[in-house]
């Protein structure tokens, strides 16, 4: 071949040529770099810190102004429009989609609300809304302790900051209530410093303590379920460690298991209410989420909490973390599809094929402790001793303990649909045990025929049967509403506007 100045010299349009196309790549080599600089750039705007605020800012919108994209994707916790087949970021009144509850809560504060969680941003006021926290005016006290708030937001630790877990817990729901009024959020979940993930509630690690375990050395992976199990947990106020305190502990000293709880809660003869109907000394399980996930198949292969719940999604060429923590079923695509290659209707099906089938089950153990309930209330009528009914109440603890334990967390027939559905079965076994032995102790106090099942068909007539006076309630809820809530509001705007708020640029 000859050189190339020689067969430019015969052809000079080659010379041309190659000039053009020299400079074509050149401008577009220009290109790239411009747009790889400008991505960059904006790279740097979204992590250089447009102010500074202290370590315990409870205000996550002051947190937004540094991490807007987290902060604007945090805020749609607070859409309502999203319904799976049961569950969903719809306010659901699950007393009334099962009015059975009313029945197995009589005596407790359960009987007369609960609902299907809507969200983070609601967490407050959702707690206020709730007919469980009482109606706290004119110096009348909430029959709820302090500690309710644990789960509520980021002023939960910049209270115990300030004045310590126990103090925090001492007191009357009400006493805390200017304190507690930013819904769950980034110092729940972040330091302020480093941005890592952090453990912010003393009980969880506490409770890792008593096991032999030190919660600081959990691995990256580990955080992003532990950062949930702060508040989806079961958990206990226990009375003894301080005087006159309700302190919150996990109950987890003999294992995770609805068996190892019940033993520990055995062990100190620690109830939560005492059954109107039965007598029974009940417990309430709190929503166990993750112990349950602990025991399903994602946990076993690594997946966390948030690889399902926060998945990574991408705008503008920058991949973050999507704070709407929400149902996975409303963003399969980010959230299942990128370790599943099923579609999108296969997955749905598979979460709904569980959730079913537990649920299934579930009603049945719920019409069985209905039945064990109303029965004991007849042998206790029929003039049954406390010896004759100990065994029997014993029986009616443990099963609606299982029942609870089972169904209170919402997604726990996903997260774990064998061991769910395992704790149910026990809890049927010895439900229907409960009975045989309350069918023999009726038929020794004289009474051989069944006891009718109670019209329990709404939840109206659920409340009812059990004698709770839903108006007079519901009336002085709405009174704490309109008198308490604004004198709170305006007390924590005045404490906010003190806090320390740094600009760095204007
Ligand atoms: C319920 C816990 C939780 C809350 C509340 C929370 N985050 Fe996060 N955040 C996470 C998790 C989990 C990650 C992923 C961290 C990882 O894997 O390193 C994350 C990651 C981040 C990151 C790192 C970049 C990214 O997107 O992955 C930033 C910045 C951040 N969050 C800001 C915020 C801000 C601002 C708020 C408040 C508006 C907030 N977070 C509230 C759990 C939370
Ligand atoms: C500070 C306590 C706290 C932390 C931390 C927390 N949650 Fe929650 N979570 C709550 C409360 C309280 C609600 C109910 C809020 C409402 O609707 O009023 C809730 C509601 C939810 C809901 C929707 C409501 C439902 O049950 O249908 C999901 C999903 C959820 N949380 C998942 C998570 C995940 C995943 C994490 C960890 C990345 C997490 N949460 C961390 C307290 C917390
Ligand atoms: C980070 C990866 C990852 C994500 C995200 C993920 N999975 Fe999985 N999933 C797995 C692995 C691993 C297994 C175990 C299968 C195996 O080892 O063969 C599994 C198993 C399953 C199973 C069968 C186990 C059972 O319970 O019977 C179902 C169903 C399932 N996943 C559905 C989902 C759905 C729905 C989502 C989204 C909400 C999801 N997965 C998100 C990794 C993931
Ligand atoms: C493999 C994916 C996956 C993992 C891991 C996972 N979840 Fe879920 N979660 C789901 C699915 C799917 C549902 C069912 C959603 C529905 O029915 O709409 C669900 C439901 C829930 C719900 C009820 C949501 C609602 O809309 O009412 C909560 C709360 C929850 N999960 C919390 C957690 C917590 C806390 C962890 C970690 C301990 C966790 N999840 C781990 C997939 C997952």
């Amino acid at each position: 071949m000859k050189p190339i100045s020689e067969q430019i010299r015969q052809k000079p349009w080659l010379g041309w040529l190659l000039f053009f196309l020299t400079a074509g790549v050149v401008f577009l080599l220009g290109l790239l770099a411009s747009s790889i600089m400008e991505r960059r750039s904006e790279a740097v705007f979204a992590f250089t810190p447009q102010v500074e605020y202290g370590q315990f800012e409870p205000r996550n919108a002051i947190w937004g102004e540094n991490f807007p994209r987290e902060y604007q994707s945090y805020k749609q916790t607070s859409r309502t429009d999203f319904q799976s087949k049961y569950n969903g970021s719809v306010m659901i009144d699950m007393l009334e989609v099962d009015p059975r509850m009313v029945v197995l809560w009589a005596g407790y504060s359960f009987s007369k609300g609960y609902n299907q969680a809507r969200g983070h941003y609601y967490a407050v006021e959702d707690i206020r809304n709730i007919l469980r926290t009482g109606a706290p005016v004119d110096g009348k006290p909430s029959p709820m302790p302090n500690t309710c708030w644990t789960c509520k937001g980021p002023d939960v630790p910049r209270v115990m900051n300030e004045i310590g877990p126990a103090e925090f817990y001492r007191g009357t729901w009400e006493s805390k209530g200017p304190e507690i009024v930013n819904a769950i959020g980034c110092a729940d979940c972040h330091d302020a410093r480093t941005m890592n993930l952090r453990i912010s509630r003393p009980a969880l690690i506490e409770a890792y303590e008593r096991l032999g375990k030190d919660i600081s050395t959990a691995s990256h992976q580990e955080m992003r379920s532990l950062v949930c199990a702060q508040c989806h947990v079961e958990y206990y106020f226990n009375l003894e460690k301080f005087e006159g305190i309700e302190y919150l502990m996990h109950p987890w000293d003999n294992g995770f298991s609805a068996e190892a709880m019940e033993t520990y809660y055995d062990n100190m003869e620690f109830s939560d209410w005492t059954h109107a109907l039965s007598r029974a000394p009940m417990l309430k399980a709190q929503h166990p989420g993750y112990e349950i996930y602990k025991t399903g198949v994602h946990a076993a292969r690594g997946v966390s909490c948030a690889d399902c719940h926060m998945p990574y999604i991408s705008e503008g060429g920058q991949k973050f973390t999507d704070h709407h923590v929400q149902s996975p079923l409303n963003n399969v695509s980010a959230s299942c599809q990128v370790c599943h290659r099923e579609e999108t209707d296969q997955l749905v099906k598979d979460v709904y094929e569980r959730q079913d089938r537990i649920i299934q089950n579930r009603d049945k153990l719920e019409e069985l402790l209905v039945r064990a309930h109303v029965e004991a209330k007849k042998a206790w009528e029929l003039g049954a001793s406390e010896q004759q009914m100990k065994d029997i109440l014993q029986d009616i603890r443990h099963a609606q303990w299982r029942w609870d334990y089972a169904a209170a967390g919402h997604g726990n027939s996903f997260h774990s649909p064998v061991e769910t559905g395992r704790v149910i079965t026990t809890g049927i076994t010895i439900a229907q045990e409960s009975r045989i032995k309350l069918a023999r102790l009726l038929s020794e106090l004289g009474h051989n025929r069944e006891i009718p099942y109670p019209d329990i068909s709404t939840k109206a007539k659920a409340q009812a049967f059990i004698g709770l006076d839903m108006k007079t309630l519901n009336a002085e809820k709405q009174r704490f509403l309109d008198e308490v809530v604004p004198i709170w509001e305006k007390e924590a705007e005045k404490r906010e506007a003190t806090y320390k708020v740094h600009t760095l640029f204007d």
